[in-house]
């Protein structure tokens, strides 16, 4: 079993979060990632070698980081309305259903496509509670219909605007507009000048994932829908802690990227409400 272009974009990111869960002071502590990198490196059917995703030593901390501060607005979100949809699109093989704590109120739908459903079900234990994952793709025209619309919603994509067609991604956000009667959208973003950095990235090309959707401000946002309203929106460097990666250069970098704005500006989390 070998995943190739967008789907293998998920291998990456697991890899982080695994190396960060076995650091002496890990920032997210995932330990279900480390399990499941454990079962798909113990597993001869699957043709991964972690060694060649793309990620270098260092790499681990900016994903990390990343999901350590949208796993915060998760809880946020469900402290505020305890029972709620939590709807996880492009899922891929993340646990944040394990990380994030949430009572039996809450119903978690994971969404990515069929095979990485599949996938996750032989890899990722099922979390407790009322969880569905939906293989599906979130530009199939209908989907949404298998998503009640009966509780608070809280759309989370981490990792997945980026690889969808500009055209489809407004369409998929126009649609959670307008099929739920009001929602909270939590994502990140590369900017267009991210878009084009990152079509050069390691990882990027040993996936051979097209990058496609860049953003730049969170009027072009509220453009899709009238009722979209950007309530907040941080650049990774604005998050605590941020470091391109732990190394000395990595460091430097991040030194130096933080200054040029159009840089600084890479890679955003937005929240949509509606
Ligand atoms: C970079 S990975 C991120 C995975 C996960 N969110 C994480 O942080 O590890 C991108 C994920 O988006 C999924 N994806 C991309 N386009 C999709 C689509 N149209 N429908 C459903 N999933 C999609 C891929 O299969 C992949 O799992």
């Amino acid at each position: 079993m070998k995943l190739t272009g967008v789907q293998a974009t998920l291998l990456p990111t697991l890899y982080c979060r695994a190396v960060d869960a076995s650091a002496d002071k890990p920032i997210l502590g995932d330990r279900v990632a480390l399990a499941t990198l454990r079962r798909i490196e113990a597993d001869p059917d699957f043709e991964v070698d972690f060694s060649k995703v793309g990620m270098r030593p260092g790499d681990e901390s900016a994903v990390a980081i990343r999901a350590r501060h949208i796993d915060g607005q998760v809880a946020d979100f469900l402290a505020a309305h305890p029972r709620a949809t939590v709807l996880h699109i492009g899922c891929g093989l993340d646990s944040r259903a394990h990380r994030v704590d949430h009572g039996a109120e809450v119903r978690w739908i994971d969404v990515d496509y069929p095979e990485i459903v599949a996938l996750r079900r032989r890899l990722v234990p099922e979390p407790p509670g009322d969880y569905t994952a939906l293989g599906t793709s979130v530009t199939a025209p209908g989907w949404l219909a298998e998503v009640p619309t009966d509780r608070p919603v809280l759309v989370v994509a981490e990792g997945l605007t980026m690889y969808l067609d500009a055209g489809d991604g407004r369409l998929l956000f126009r649609g959670l507009a307008e099929y739920f009667p009001s929602g909270t959208l939590v994502f990140d973003a590369l900017s267009t000048t991210g878009v084009k950095l990152s079509r050069r990235a390691k990882a990027i090309k040993v996936a051979r994932a097209q990058v496609l959707w860049g953003i730049d401000s969170p009027r072009e946002l509220e453009s899709i829908h009238p009722s979209l309203r950007c309530a907040a929106v941080l650049n990774a460097f604005d998050l605590e802690g941020f470091v391109v990666s732990t190394t000395l250069r990595g460091r430097l970098a991040t030194r130096v990227l933080g200054r040029i704005p159009a840089l600084r500006q890479m890679l955003s989390i937005y929240r949509l409400e509606w």
